[in-house]
C-alpha cells in the first residue's frame, strides 16, 4: 500500500490505512532529524521544485530540508522573481519545470483548485502545500503526527478547532482527517468566520469558546487571515480576542495537560496569549519538527520507494 494517486491534492484521497502509513513512515524520518548527520541517499537523483506563489516561511522550508536531507536535488521557484511576472500561465510555468526534470512539484497557490489543475497538466507528481481556502493536506498530517506521537491515536479524542473556520484551508483538512481516524471534531468561532453546512461533514459547531474547551483532548488555534478578508467579519481585533483569544483562564476548562496547537505564525496576543503559547503544554514547535518528518514521508512515498 502507498500513495497510489499521481498527485496529493487534499486529505479526502487519503483513507485510514494510507494516513496510518504516512505517519508510521513518519515516525522512522525523524529519526534522521534527530541524528548529528541529516541526510540520507534515499532520493539521490530526484529533484523536487518548490513553487510557491504565496508566502511561507515553514511549509517551504520544511519540504526544502526533507528534499535535502534525503540528498533529492531542491529548487525554489521564487513566483515574484519569475517569468510569473511577465504573465506567464501555471500551466506554462509547470510544463518547463516539468521539461527540466522535475519528478515533483510542491504547489502553493491563493486560488483553491490551482494544485489540482497543474497537476491534470503534468506526469510530474505535485503536491498541494497550501491553495486558497480549499486543502493544506501536509498541514493535517503533521498536525495529526503531533496528537498520535503524544496521546496515541485518535479514537474518541475532542479535539477543538477555534478562530477563522471560512478562510482556513487547516481547518478543513483537519476535520477531514481527525474524522477518518476517529476524533470528534468541534469547529468554533465568531458566526460570521463559521460557513454553513459543516454538520453535514462530520463536525460540530459552536460559536461559544467555552463550550468548544470543555473537556478537550486537543485545541488547534487558527490565525485570523487579514490579507484573505475582503469585509469586516467582527468590530475590532480587540473585541475577537476578548470572545476568541486562549488564555490561561479558558485554557483550565479544557482537560488536564491537553494538547495545544497551531499551524502558525501565531498572533500573540490576538488568538493566542504569549503566555499560553509558551508554555509546556504548546505542542507548537514540536509541530514543525513534524513538518520536516512529513514531508520526508511524502516525498519517500511518492518518489523512492520502487525497488529502493
Ligand atoms: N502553517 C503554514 O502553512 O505556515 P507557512 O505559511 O509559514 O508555510
Amino acid at each position: 500500500m502507498g500513495i497510489e494517486s499521481k498527485d496529493l491534492l487534499s486529505m479526502e484521497q487519503l483513507d485510514c490505512g494510507q494516513v496510518s502509513l504516512i505517519l508510521q513512515t513518519a515516525k522512522e524520518m525523524e529519526k534522521i532529524i534527530r541524528r548529528d548527520i541529516k541526510k540520507v541517499p534515499t532520493l539521490r537523483g530526484k529533484s523536487v521544485v518548490n513553487l510557491f506563489y504565496e508566502p511561507s516561511t515553514r511549509t517551504r522550508t520544511s519540504f526544502e530540508l526533507a528534499g535535502k536531507y534525503m540528498s533529492a536535488d531542491v529548487i525554489n521557484i521564487n513566483t515574484t522573481a519569475s517569468s510569473v511576472v511577465k504573465g506567464e500561465s501555471l500551466k506554462d510555468t509547470g510544463k518547463t519545470l516539468e521539461a527540466m526534470g522535475a519528478d515533483i512539484v510542491v504547489i502553493r497557490h491563493g486560488m483553491a483548485g490551482a494544485p489540482k489543475m497543474l497537476g491534470s497538466y503534468l506526469k510530474s507528481r505535485v503536491i498541494n502545500a497550501g491553495d486558497g481556502f480549499h486543502a493544506h493536506p501536509t498541514q493535517a498530517l503533521l498536525d495529526m503526527m503531533t496528537i498520535k506521537e503524544n496521546l496515541d491515536g485518535f479514537q474518541g479524542l475532542k479535539v477543538a478547532i477555534i478562530g477563522d473556520i471560512l478562510h482556513s484551508r487547516v481547518a478543513r483538512s483537519n476535520l477531514k482527517g481527525l474524522t477518518t481516524m476517529g476524533a470528534n471534531v468541534w469547529l468554533c468561532g465568531p458566526p460570521t468566520l463559521i460557513p454553513p453546512g459543516l454538520e453535514r461533514l462530520g463536525a460540530r459547531v459552536t460559536y461559544n469558546m467555552e463550550e468548544a474547551l470543555e473537556g478537550a483532548d486537543v485545541v488547534i488555534m487558527l490565525r485570523i487571515q487579514l490579507e484573505r478578508q475582503k469585509t469586516g467579519f467582527f468590530p475590532s481585533i480587540r473585541e475577537y480576542s476578548q470572545l476568541y483569544e486562549l488564555d490561561r483562564r479558558r485554557l483550565a476548562l479544557a482537560r488536564k495537560n491537553c494538547l495545544i496547537l497551531h499551524p502558525g505564525p501565531i498572533n500573540r496576543g490576538v488568538e493566542i496569549s504569549g503566555e499560553v503559547a509558551d508554555s509546556i503544554q504548546s505542542y507548537i514547535n514540536e509541530q514543525v519538527t513534524h513538518g520536516v518528518a512529513v514531508r520526508m514521508a511524502l516525498l519517500y512515498l511518492m518518489l523512492g520507494q520502487k525497488g529502493e
